[in-house]
């Protein structure tokens, strides 16, 4: 797919990778359609990249209230090429020392908020005869590992969600490429969820040492580009694991149970 007109939503587009997909999206002559809940930031980040843009604050983890109130958004734009299901929350905690709680946020903002957004879009590009539902779900939604039972549950489920998905809309030149990100480096570690809930706001070191977030982007835009069903963006462990997992698996989870990302 050339993305030079191309009219792409991004979620999560106040931060990290969401940020910096728009930065490459923008250069390559895209029209984005800002979304995350820090209105302030989603337009400091419209006027850096020329104003152009359209600047739609959600909460993803309200997702009846996106199905109500996104219809019109796409009613006004008419058009939508591409839907990045990019924002999420993580999670640092050990699954006897969770909240239930935790476990239902995770899937609202991961899992529920990202279909309902789809629901809202992908009879768009239905109408208009193509389009491309990409969802970033993460190398946690691939393997498991200590900390993260709420999170790789969220993840999991996206990747199948998106296997469905793909398989409904072949025959509707609509596309689906779920990415898997390895650890990339932005700030996903301090705004992820504590046992009760709450941001934990400190760096953790697979993330402070990951992939640097803009050669990350380039990727992701290259898969969207190639039109791929599924990639992973990685480097060292992170990205190979999936690789270990599928041919090594009892290696693969003695391993895990001795790593401690917290
Ligand atoms: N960084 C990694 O190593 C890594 C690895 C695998 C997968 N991922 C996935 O990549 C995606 C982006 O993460 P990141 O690394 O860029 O982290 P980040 O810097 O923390 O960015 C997360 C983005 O999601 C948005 N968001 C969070 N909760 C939201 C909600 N309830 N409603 C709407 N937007 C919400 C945030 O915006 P607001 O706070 O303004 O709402 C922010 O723009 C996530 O889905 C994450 O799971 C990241």
């Amino acid at each position: 797919m050339n993305l030079k007109d191309k009219i792409v939503w991004v979620t999560g587009a106040s931060s990290g990778i969401g940020e910096a997909l728009c930065e490459q999206l923008a250069a390559k002559g895209a029209i984005l359609v800002l979304s995350a809940r820090n209105e302030d930031k989603l337009k400091a980040l419209n006027t850096r990249l020329g104003g152009m843009h359209h600047v739609v604050p959600l909460d993803l983890a309200e997702p009846e209230a996106l199905l109500k109130e996104m219809p019109a958004v796409v009613e006004r734009i008419k058009r939508i090429d591409v839907l990045i299901n990019n924002g999420g929350v993580s999670q640092r905690s050990l699954f006897l020392e969770n909240d239930f709680s935790v476990y239902r946020q995770l899937m609202e903002v991961n899992y529920f908020g990202l279909i309902a957004l789809t629901k809202v879009v992908v009879p768009q590009m239905v109408k208009q005869g193509m389009g491309m539902v990409v969802s970033i779900s993460s190398v946690a939604g691939k393997v498991g590992s200590k900390f993260r039972t709420g999170y790789s549950g969220s993840k999991y489920a996206v990747v199948g969600f998106m296997d469905c998905l793909r398989a409904e809309l072949a025959d509707k030149n609509v596309n689906c490429l779920t990415i898997c990100p390895g650890s990339i480096k932005t700030a996903i570690a301090h705004n992820s969820l504590d046992g009760q809930g709450k941001p934990q706001n400190k760096p953790e070191e697979s993330i402070e040492n990951g992939m640097d977030v803009g050669r990350a982007a380039a990727k992701m835009i290259k898969a969207i580009e190639a039109e791929k069903d599924e990639v992973v963006v990685g480097e060292g462990i992170s990205g190979l694991a999936p690789t270990i997992k599928r041919f090594f698996p009892r290696f693969f989870n003695r391993l895990t149970a001795r790593m401690n990302y917290r």
